[in-house]
């Protein structure tokens, strides 16, 4: 046996030297290791011998198949690395120093509004906050006066994630966090915060409804703040955003978070009022819905009820983008359709 297992190794050296293709080294393995093979076949004759002789040989054997696996490896690496050198001989050459023209992107429309609604609220003073897209339960509902049970998050209902947490349906989500970062304005001075964002819902969708889509809140707290300052800001805001008389409608509204709450709808710029599938043949679209923060919200923001007020917004950007740029359509933000979103370029 040891003479066969002598004469098996010599074989198998020539037989490896003499090859010439990574075909060839499998059919070696396999007539060496495989069920019929040599190697095998001396493993299986080996039952025959007494035990001393069987741990002598067995020993030499398990060496001669470890070879021959580190022998088979290194070739199927030789030829892997002459494959892939073979490869990047015939691959498509590039010359790196030619500059090609690049083509400018342009900015997204909702991005454009976004931006153009931050320059004005910033020149009043306003800070832009970044809210998170995955909040607690609590931030997203409790923080903001709906507890559990409660009707009103029947409207908004979202996608969860395994550990309990969920995608933000409204950035009211973000009210909580912000007070508690900023806490209680000085004396004679106000809290003034901005925060737009993208938010989730599990909707059913049509032109105005998406299920991911943007919004910004706003919030000021200070000791003597009013509905009139509420409907001052929104106005403003209003008329620097379209720079032409637009029509809206101020209605009640209800916002477990806000006391009292108001609808705030413009009339409809795609038919002009007289009803479409982008306003749902209302002829209005809900855009603006605002408030004075609940003494609740205060309350739980760490923020005296006694001593401050406040108001809140939450504008529907997607919307106002809808309007502003007159897309009757919503799904067509997220629609990666760059022949239509390309148009609304301004820089
Ligand atoms: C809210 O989300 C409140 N957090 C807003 C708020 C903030 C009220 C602060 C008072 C004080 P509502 O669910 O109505 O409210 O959404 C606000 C706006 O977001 C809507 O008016 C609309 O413009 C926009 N919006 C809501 N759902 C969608 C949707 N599925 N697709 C597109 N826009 C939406």
């Amino acid at each position: 046996m040891k003479e066969k297992i002598k004469l098996l190794k010599f074989n198998f050296q020539e037989e490896m030297k003499a090859v010439t293709k990574k075909e060839e080294v499998e059919r070696i393995r396999v007539n060496y290791l495989g069920k019929k093979g040599f190697v095998t076949e001396i493993f299986n004759e080996m039952k025959k011998l007494n035990t001393d002789n069987k741990k002598e040989i067995g020993r030499e054997l398990n060496v001669f198949k470890n070879n021959i696996e580190r022998t088979v490896d290194e070739y199927n690496k030789m030829f892997e690395e002459k494959d892939l050198e073979e490869a990047l001989k015939n691959t498509e050459k590039y010359d790196f120093s030619i500059i090609s023209p690049v083509t400018e992107g342009t900015l997204h429309p909702i991005t454009i509004v976004q931006r153009q609604v931050e320059e004005i609220f910033k020149t009043m003073g306003f800070i832009i906050e970044d809210g998170l897209e995955i909040q607690t339960e609590f931030d997203n509902f409790e923080a903001v006066n709906t507890p559990k049970n409660h009707p009103a998050r029947d409207m908004q209902d979202t996608y969860y994630l395994e550990n309990g947490q969920l995608l933000r349906t409204q950035t009211s989500a973000a009210q909580n966090y912000i007070m508690r970062k900023y806490g209680a304005p000085k004396k004679g001075d106000t809290l003034k915060v901005l925060l737009p964002g993208r938010c989730f819902r599990n909707e059913n969708i049509d032109a105005c409804h998406e299920n991911t889509f943007f919004q910004m809140e706003g919030m000021m707290i200070g000791e003597d703040i009013s509905i009139a300052n509420l409907i001052y800001f929104m106005k403003l805001l209003l008329s620097e955003v379209f720079k032409k008389e637009v029509k809206v409608r101020l209605r009640p509204g209800y916002f477990p978070f806000v006391e009292p709450g108001f609808e705030l709808d413009i009339n409809c710029l795609i038919c002009g009022g007289k009803g479409c599938p982008t306003c749902k043949h209302s002829g209005w679209l809900e855009l603006l819905p605002c408030g004075m923060i609940h003494p609740n919200v205060l309350r739980m923001g760490g923020i005296d009820p006694e001593h401050y007020t406040g108001f809140a917004f939450g504008l529907g950007l997607t919307r106002l983008a809808m309007m502003k740029y007159e897309i009757k359509d919503i799904r067509i933000f997220n629609s990666g359709n760059l022949r239509i979103l390309r148009q609304f370029g301004d820089r």
